[in-house]
This record gives structure tokens, sequence and C-alpha cells, in this order.
């Protein structure tokens, strides 16, 4: 085999963590995932042990490593859920506290405080963001202020404080280093000079001295850094860095602008690439770095969260136990030909985009005594279908680009009902990718951009492998009819709904 034909590709998420080598067909010739632990101190708090992650990824990077003659791996690509905040000390690398994690709430009444303060608009024009606790800064001004002795410290210089991508690449390689898009989450950087803000860094009181450099998603020839004793005792440059919802943007090679993605996960991420300007003026979206080749400029896109997706059916199975898996949805929501007027509006955690209700609660309404389990299944699968549409159309509205096919990825897209119901509500086909790891794939694509495995974004597309297209099959009337009354719900999930 000829040497640097592989690239090692590294997803550390929310749930878990997946390593894999990647040939230059795009194909995966090795894979691994270790589960790690979710903490929930109360029930609006999440939390994740750094360390426990940090063994996760090198058990992970060992494991695969070990299925290969090393002269064929040309590095590593890491992607990783966004926005969690680690805090830890300069000095040996030991973390402070547990992660705060991307879904904690930890800060929502912080944020509803500077919004009142009128620091709302200013952060939405730097960062693209509304402020909201979903992001870093107020989880790190929490830190700061909630481990003993942290604030002085971190100003002393003493302690190092990051994202995901920069807790394992300082651990990984020395390096105290976060790509654009990772940054970009954090309320703290400025997404058009593509710097850390210092009117931000003293609205939100972080010390500039706790963040990482930050730099491109990859560079051609990688990013300088190498990890020390790497994984399995071995030497790997460290070729690229990118948040997991832009690494499955990348992932599914939606590199032209109005390509647009939605991976269906814990929650459910979808991104329009918005091309090499940053769309002006957008609300109900997030506006972010799609990811920036060194030497180039960025890319932006618009993004549509939506905090929950396949947690939903987790809850269907843990919570209420209507199901034994999430395997049995599909022919469970199909039994029934419609949901008999019952609508599910997931919004355990609030509603992210396009309301950004951070106060709204979850709901299940029209119920009837014919009411079965078949028909609140299916009703919650149609939801995530009906929320992925306020989001396309928000993104149409917003971006003024029109999203003429969706390419879907993650757990839920494997589920045919979802699918079909997905481009039945859009009104637009559902392209379904047969391999639903695109996030995995897109940190892959990074590492062989940088690597030279391809020449270019360009080349991505053919690697993404088969594809199905899904078209949809409801005549206006019904879609209208069906998306209006799930609107309607929406409305009493949220706060002010008597
Ligand atoms: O913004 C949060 C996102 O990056 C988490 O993604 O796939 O780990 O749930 P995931």
């Amino acid at each position: 085999m000829s040497r640097h034909d592989l690239v090692l590709a590294l997803d550390q998420g929310t749930t878990g963590t997946r390593a894999a080598l990647v040939d230059a067909s795009g194909a995966r010739v090795a894979e691994a995932y270790r589960a790690h632990e979710q903490h929930h101190p109360s029930p609006a708090l999440v939390e994740h042990d750094p360390d426990e992650i940090l063994a996760s990824v090198r058990a992970v990077l060992a494991e695969v490593l070990g299925t290969v003659d090393p002269e064929r791996v040309s590095g590593l690509g890491i992607t990783n859920q966004r926005e969690t905040i680690v805090l830890w000390e300069r000095d040996g690398g030991r973390p402070l506290a547990r992660a705060v994690v991307w879904q904690d709430g930890r800060t929502a009444e912080r944020c509803a405080e500077l919004v009142a303060s009128g620091a709302g608009e200013l952060v939405r024009v730097r960062t693209g963001l509304p402020l909201q606790p979903y992001f870093s800064a107020t989880k790190l001004a929490w830190l700061l202020d909630n481990v003993p002795g942290a604030r002085g410290r971190a100003e002393r210089g003493e302690l190092a404080a990051g994202t995901i991508d920069s807790w394992l690449a300082w651990q990984l390689t020395g390096a105290h280093v976060s790509d654009v898009t990772n940054a970009s989450r954090t309320l703290l950087f400025d997404i058009d000079r593509l710097d850390w803000d210092d009117e931000l860094l003293a609205l939100f009181h972080v010390p500039r001295a706790v963040l990482p450099d930050v730099v491109p998603s990859w560079r051609p020839g990688g990013l300088a850094l190498t990890t020390a004793a790497g994984p399995a005792g071995r030497e790997l440059a460290l070729l690229a860095l990118l948040g997991d919802q832009q690494a499955a943007l990348l992932g599914q090679a939606c590199t032209d602008e109005g390509d647009a993605k939605c991976t269906y996960g814990t929650g459910a991420f979808l991104l329009v690439n918005a091309g090499a300007n940053r769309p002006a003026g957008v609300r109900g979206l997030l506006t972010s770095p799609a990811y920036q080749e060194g030497g180039e400029a960025a890319r932006y896109c618009l993004e549509g969260a939506m905090a929950v997706a396949g947690r939903a059916i987790q809850w269907l199975r843990d919570e209420l136990g209507l199901i034994a898996g999430a395997a049995e949805t599909a022919a469970l929501a199909a039994s029934v030909e419609s949901s008999g007027g019952v609508r599910v509006v997931p919004a355990f955690q609030g509603l992210y985009a396009p309301w950004w209700e951070a106060d709204a609660r979850g709901a299940v309404i029209g119920l009837t005594l014919h009411s079965t389990r078949a028909h609140v299944v299916r009703a919650t699968l149609e939801a995530l279908a009906f929320q992925t549409r306020a989001v396309v159309e928000a993104a149409e509205r917003e971006g003024g680009m029109r999203v003429g096919e969706l390419r879907i990825d993650g757990g839920v897209s494997g589920n045919p009902f979802f699918a079909q119901t997905l481009a039945d509500v859009l009104g637009r086909p559902v392209v379904r990718a047969t391999d639903a790891e695109a996030t995995v794939r897109g940190a892959a694509f990074a590492a062989g951009l940088a690597a030279g495995l391809w020449p270019d974004v360009a080349a991505l597309a053919p690697l993404v492998g088969e594809t199905e297209l899904i078209e949809p099959r409801w005549n206006d009337d019904r879609r209208e009819a069906e998306y209006a009354d799930w609107l309607r719900a929406v409305e009493r999930a949220l706060p002010d709904a008597t």
C-alpha cells in the first residue's frame, strides 16, 4: 500500500466519540466508537467529564490506528460538538470542572438580563448569533465565577479555556488553538474580522488570556501541529479542526451557495452554504463561518439549530415507554393514516430556531380517547419534519436564497417514514446519504484537503457515495393544512401561551 493514502478522522460528539480511517475514495476502512456519560446534576444542567472524553478519544484513535500500517496515515482531522466549554490548568492540563455542555441552560437568566440591558443587537451583529445560553460565553463566565479562585487565576494567565476541539488539540499537541468555526460559536468572536472581540470579552467578563489562538479549519500541509506522544505511541500531524455541523456540511459536499443539509442526531442542525459573503441582517437563524481554508477567505453558512430530534425518539422510549426501540417507530407511525389530530412540539429544552424561546416547553396536544401510541409516535416524527420546514423557510427568507433539495444525514435520517414525511412536509426532494455519518466524513474531507489527498472542495461530491432521492407525495392543500395546524400547536408551547 502506498504511503499516506489514508486520513484519520475523529468526531467527538455530544453522546460519544467516533474515529474512522478514510481512503482516497471517501470510504471508511476502519472505525471505532465509544459513548461517554451524560451528567445531569439537575434537569437544566448538562455536563461532560473532559478527562473521560479525552480517554475515549485516545481509545478510539488507538483502536483504528492499530488496524493499519502507520505509514499510510497522513494525519488527523478533528470535528467536535460545538459550544461545550472546558476550563483547565495550563500547567499539567487538569480540568477545573466538568465541561458545560451546549444543551446546558444554567445561564438562561444571565442571558435574559443581558438581552434586557440591550446587548443583543451588538452580539448579533458581531457574532451572527442570538444572545442565548446555548453558546459558550456565559457558560465560561459561569465557570470563572463559580470555580473557587478561577477568575483570579484566569486573569494571571494560569488557566486555559476552549471548546472541545481546543481541549483535544491542547491535550494531543500541546498547542492552545481553536478553528474559526468553533470560535464563532462562543459569542466572543467577530465573524467578519475572524478574531476575538474586545467589546464582547468585556460584555461577558471573559479575560482574553484564557482563550486559544484561532486558526483556519485546515491549511494545505496541515496546521503545523503534531501530536506529542501521539495516540498508540505515534506522532500524527493535526491537519484540520472543524465544528461538527460544519463538518457535516462539508461531508455532504455542500460547497456551493444554496446547498443545504440537515443532520438529525440528538438535535437537528440545518446548514445552508451562504457563499463567501456573510448574509446581512439575518434574524432567527445563526450565521457562522462554514469553513476556512488557510490563506483563503472564510465561507459562511446559515444555520437552523433544533435542540431536539433523535432525543424526542429516545424520550418516547425512555421516559414515556411507548416504544421499545427507535427501529419500530417507522412501522408504527405508518400504521395510522395521520396523527389523528395529535400534535407534538418537542420544546423540552426551549425552542431553538427560528423562535429562540428558551422558556418554551414541550407540548402534546389534540389527544382524544381514540389516540393511540401510534398517533403520538407519528406526531413526534412529523414534528421533526415541521420544525425543519420552519427553518428552511426562514433560511430562504433571511438569506435570500432558494433551497432546491435538502440533503439529510445522521441517525434519524435512516427512518424511512421520517424521510418521506420530511419530503412531504417540505414539498421538495430530500436526498438521503446511504452512509449517514456525514460528520466524520467531513472531518476526513478537511484532513484530506490539507494532506493533498483531494485537490479542492470541488472534488468532494463524488466521494459522498450512494444517495437516495425521496420525492414529496402530499398535495399542496394537505401540506399547508398540516403545517398550519402544527404552527398553532407551537403557539401553545410558547411561554406566554394561556
Ligand atoms: O451545536 C451543538 C452540536 O455541535 C452538537 O452536535 O451531533 O454532537 O449532537 P451533536
